[in-house]
């Protein structure tokens, strides 16, 4: 049976960065997301008895070596826990530009995760699946369930699971995508995770995490966006001072992305209350009520190097489209 599914890519308000077990991605600290609207992933699986490898096609071509290897190893997963052991022949395409630095990981494998267990016959539960999918891609788990989702870090790996705390219509605020910078990054955030330690920061960091976590569930409760939006851009700079301070120092910013975060609190201080967040790479995430989109967009489109801007609702988790 072929199963197709869309799944979203999601923003982290507070990070995943850091983690307690490397192999099985069980982060350091609990984080908190939003589904995005507009930046997903639609995958089709199927296992077929007449393949002799698994034959993996993403926006239109074929893929090998180590991104295939994870895929394959995701697959096993899925295999093993429905014996089956037929190879999976896997479309998959993203919405957006594949370098245009946005990371296609979660949604990845959040797609293939939910498509790959309906095609091999199982029924998991959205618990199971949000399991399932972090063993992928740690960020993967927060793309199943809907809207404003908590990654609880747990303890093991059947307790590291990510559910829903406001569905997407709860609270109408945007996530606007500002691409400055479309070359795939250097060091990935898998590698990059494993450097986090190495930070003085690190430890200090991850104390603050369970308060942080705390105050942002009761500013989403609150709809209080000012200390939502407060919260989000210190974590931001927080996880960069980390990744910044980690030997060697990972730098994902381009002067674009300082120039525009510049532009961000200027903009504040006028007036128009917006707040960035940025993960592991140049671009910006400017967060915002949607009352201000139209305004920000303006004066998103006139700053020179901006190369796409992509605004995005919050948007349910990963659904089967057919
Ligand atoms: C900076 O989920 O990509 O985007 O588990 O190794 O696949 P792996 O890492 P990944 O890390 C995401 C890091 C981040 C922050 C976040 O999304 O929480």
């Amino acid at each position: 049976m072929k199963v197709v599914v869309r799944a979203p890519s999601n923003i982290a308000f507070i990070k995943y960065w850091g983690k307690k077990n490397e192999k099985l991605r069980i982060p350091a600290n609990s984080s908190i997301s939003m589904n995005l609207s507009d930046a997903y992933t639609e995958t089709s699986v199927e296992f077929k008895k007449i393949l002799s490898d698994d034959l993996v096609i993403i926006d239109g071509k074929k893929i090998d070596g180590k991104e295939k290897e994870r895929i394959g190893r995701h697959l096993n997963l899925i295999r093993k826990m429905a014996r089956i052991n037929f190879f999976a022949e896997v479309l998959s395409k993203n919405n957006f530009p594949k370098g245009a630095g946005i990371a296609s990981s979660a949604s990845g494998f959040a797609a293939l995760t939910l498509a790959g267990v309906k095609a091999a016959g199982l029924n998991l539960s959205e618990k199971e699946l949000s399991v399932l999918a972090r063993l992928g891609s740690g960020s993967a788990c927060r793309s199943i369930p809907d809207g404003f989702v908590e990654w609880k870090k747990g303890s093991k790996s059947s307790d590291s699971y990510a559910y829903s705390l406001k569905s997407p219509e709860y609270w109408d605020i945007r996530d606007i995508i500002v691409v400055v910078g479309e070359k795939s990054k250097k060091v990935g955030s898998t590698e990059g995770h494993k450097e986090a330690t190495s930070s003085p920061f690190y430890k200090a960091r991850i104390s603050e995490m369970d308060k942080k976590i705390a105050d942002i569930k009761l500013a989403l409760k609150n709809k209080d966006f000012t200390k939502f939006g407060r919260i989000v851009e210190e974590e931001a700079i927080n996880m960069h001072t980390v990744m910044m301070t980690s030997k060697p120092p990972l730098f994902y910013w381009l002067p674009k992305t300082l120039e525009i975060m510049q532009s961000i609190t200027t903009w504040r201080e006028a007036g128009l209350e917006t707040y960035f967040t940025i993960d592991a790479g140049p671009n910006i995430h400017v967060i915002c009520r949607s009352k201000d989109v139209r305004k920000v967009k303006t004066k998103l489109e006139k700053i020179q190097g901006v190369k796409k801007i992509i605004i995005n609702r919050v948007s349910k988790g990963a659904r089967i489209v057919k």
